[in-house]
């Protein structure tokens, strides 16, 4: 992220008006008979819905399926379980194909190129995976990734991705809501944060020996943030298991986040009474904060943030508040000065 070439810009004062689905959105579907039927009919579908929403969805076969019962060995491609081509997010955006998802990405573990993570992270081994639960919690301890997933419902989510860097994409996520974990995972009245961290292993992961971070990757949340029901734990993504590059087999998404705040390939929760250190605020304080919250009107000190290059796309398109999230979330900052908590 340091070395992105320096694109300064004039400000962009206009932002695109945005349709908002605050009160039309719900999470699960009424029943995966219907959610089959919505994916397979597009006047239903509309945006990857079940019930009139866009964007969000039980994933389609969501009875019998678990994170892991999909082919990981050769995906190749979208699932067939639903029509994805009809599918687009709750603004009316086309999705991001397979290939932009899985061969542009950031995961400075396999590289720091945007194609090394597709090339490098086959070494990564995201089964068996355990995942543990410390701190200021009434369940601690180590959980196989199934039993971790397994009572949780299975979602499909269109959520746009908003890089630091000014480009975006828009992706069909598969997973589960982190609200659903952290309330499983009974916190104390004393959690405040949420801290997530991904494996530490040069073997599995080969650019770890090479100290551009400060491994392992970090990434927290606080409480509020960590039980908003646009916080979600993806497995998967175009209804296969995710691909090692964008995270397997577990990694965050925040959607209105720039992308660095959604941590891969988690190994570790911790439930803490104070704001712990992450990797980017550790390592650039000055350019990259705790909140990471998308924001056009503020800068990063070394290019713009009032416009973003979505993949596929020729033109910038400006960049929305929250990153097109602001109805649902922004009253969890209501009060603060979000040009110093940035
Ligand atoms: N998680 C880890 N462990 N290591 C990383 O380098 N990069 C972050 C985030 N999560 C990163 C990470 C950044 S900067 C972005 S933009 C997103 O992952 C990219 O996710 P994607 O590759 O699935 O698009």
């Amino acid at each position: 992220m340091f070395w992105i070439r320096t694109i300064r810009e004039p400000k962009d004062a206009e932002i695109t008006p945005y349709e908002t689905w605050l009160n039309r959105r719900h999470f699960v579907g009424t029943s995966a008979k219907a959610a089959v039927a919505g994916a397979l009919v597009p006047g239903l579908l509309a945006g990857c819905d079940v019930d009139g929403e866009r964007g969000v969805s039980k994933a389609a076969a969501s009875p019998g399926i678990a994170p892991g019962d999909t082919d990981q060995e050769a995906p190749g491609g979208p699932s067939q379980d639903r029509d994805w081509s009809k599918v687009r997010s709750e603004l009316d955006e086309p999705l991001n194909s397979w290939e932009d998802i899985t061969t542009y990405n950031n995961f400075y573990e396999f590289g720091v190129g945007k194609d090394d993570p597709a090339k490098n992270a086959h070494t990564l081994r995201p089964r068996p995976w355990s995942v543990a639960v410390e701190g200021e919690v009434e369940s601690p301890g180590v959980y196989d990734l199934e039993d971790f997933l397994s009572p949780h419902a299975v979602e499909d989510r269109v959520y746009r991705l908003r890089c630091v860097e000014a480009w975006s994409m828009v992706v069909p996520w598969r997973g589960i809501a982190l609200a659903d974990v952290v309330r499983r995972m009974q916190p104390t009245s004393k959690a405040r944060f949420v801290e997530m961290t991904t494996l530490l292993d040069e073997e599995q992961m080969p650019g770890q020996r090479r100290r551009i971070l400060d491994w392992p990757y970090v990434e927290a949340l606080r409480m509020d943030e960590a039980i908003h029901p646009l916080a979600f734990l993806a497995t998967g993504v175009y209804g296969r298991d995710l691909p090692n590059q964008n995270g397997a087999p577990l990694r965050l998404v925040v959607p209105w986040k720039y992308g660095f705040k959604s941590v891969k390939s988690i190994v570790r929760f911790r439930f803490l009474e104070d704001m712990p250190p992450t990797t980017w605020a550790v390592s650039a304080p000055r350019e990259y904060g705790f909140y990471a919250n998308v924001n056009p009107e503020v800068d990063h000190p070394r290019w713009s943030q009032a416009r973003e290059r979505r993949l596929g796309e020729f033109r910038r398109r400006p960049t929305l508040p929250f990153n097109g999230y602001a109805d649902e979330v922004e009253s969890l900052y209501a009060g603060m000065d979000l040009r110093k908590n940035f």
